[in-house]
């Protein structure tokens, strides 16, 4: 059997077409999703259930012929695994008990105590690698340390990520503490993935583009090193996407430092400016403006066309350059993947 498209992107071909695949491609945008969340009752419930988070990550499959499943879970489990309380308020988005203190922080649970809690999403993994056709990868995910403690500091999301900037600036020992022990509990989420069945592992790091400095380094960098290295070191033939999104400069060379196979790009650069400067270290994922798949029409194909074009020298796997949003329609998203594979 010749080997997965998205796998030999990842290991540096260059394909007649980019393979393709979209950030948060099941979702509220479909209506079978919608259906499915409701039967699960809401959103963690649905998380937590096999046989419907299994439901849900095959529907943008069967309808449009992904050619990458992303297992249908969220970065905020990890917290959840390590003893946070975390709900979702509708319309709002996520609420977790906070961590600002080192009192907190030794509260919660160790490294090796997530996995009956995360057992459920291991049990997803295993039944897509069954069900999912022979041509399509499976991706696993976590979100990175930063992004995840933003939300643990905070308890909720925040537009400039201020919560986790104080504690870092006033109790930075807490802080690392924090960063280490996220850390090391998503090498052990991603390598359970991994072992469950996933092809390629992707780490979110949604809010990067806040780490000015050294922070990026000592924060984004430096954490994405350790997860990857002890990932290699134990599966050395599973690539990783990382997507630390809007870094903007800090994009350059983020794959040699810290081993990644491939890096995902927003949508707030240039496809042009990241073939020239990101590309030239390997495989890239992206970077269609999410909001082409809500307006659609002539500009969408023009837009999809000129990221196609950028990336055709070098690898890449087309992707949005953030997750779609539910008031996209679900024929754009059609007239893009055909645009994409027309070449
Ligand atoms: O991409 C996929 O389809 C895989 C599943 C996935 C989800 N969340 C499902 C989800 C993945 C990879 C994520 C990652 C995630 N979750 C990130 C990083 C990527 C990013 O978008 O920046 C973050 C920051 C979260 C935390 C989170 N989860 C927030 C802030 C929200 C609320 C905002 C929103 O979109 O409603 C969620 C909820 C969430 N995660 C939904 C889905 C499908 C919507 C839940 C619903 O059905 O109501």
């Amino acid at each position: 059997m010749t080997e997965k498209t998205i796998l030999r992107a990842l290991k540096g071909e260059v394909l007649p077409t980019p393979p393709i695949w979209m950030m948060r491609q099941a979702g509220r945008y479909l209506p079978e999703y919608r259906a499915t969340r409701a039967q699960a009752g809401d959103f963690l419930s649905l998380c937590y259930n096999p046989e419907l988070a299994c439901e849900v990550t095959l529907q943008p499959i069967r309808r449009y012929g992904f050619d990458a499943a992303i297992l249908f879970a969220d970065i905020l489990l990890i917290p959840q695994a390590l003893g946070a309380d975390l709900w979702f308020v509708t319309g709002e988005g996520p609420r977790l008990s906070t961590i600002t203190s080192a009192e907190g922080l030794k509260a919660l649970k160790g490294k090796d105590d997530i996995h009956t809690h995360l057992a459920p999403v291991y049990e997803t993994v295993k039944r897509l690698s069954e069900a999912l056709p022979r041509e399509t990868t499976l991706i696993g995910f976590a979100g990175a340390p930063w992004t995840v403690a933003t939300y643990m500091i905070a308890g909720q999301g925040t537009k400039d990520q201020g919560p986790a900037h104080l504690l870092k600036s006033e109790d930075r020992a807490t802080f690392s503490a924090l960063i280490d022990l996220i850390t090391d509990a998503t090498i052990e989420y991603l390598a359970m993935q991994i072992e469950a069945g996933a092809e390629v592992v992707k780490i979110f790091d949604s809010w990067a583009g806040s780490l000015k400095g050294a922070d990026f380094d000592e924060f984004a960098v430096q954490p994405t090193i350790k997860i990857i290295k002890a990932l290699k070191s134990r599966y050395p033939h599973i690539p990783v996407i990382a997507f630390p999104r809007e870094a903007g400069a800090g994009y350059v060379g983020f794959a040699k430092k810290t081993g990644a196979d491939c890096v995902a790009i927003d949508n707030s650069i240039s496809a042009q400016w990241a073939a020239a400067n990101v590309q030239k270290d390997g495989c890239v994922q992206g970077n269609l403006d999410p909001r082409h798949m809500v307006t659609g029409g002539e500009a969408l194909v023009e837009a999809t066309q000129e990221v196609v074009r950028a990336f055709k020298n070098g690898p890449h796997i087309f992707n949005l350059g953030h997750g779609i949003t539910p008031d996209a329609d679900p024929e754009n998203v059609a007239l893009m993947i055909e645009t994409v594979r027309k070449g």
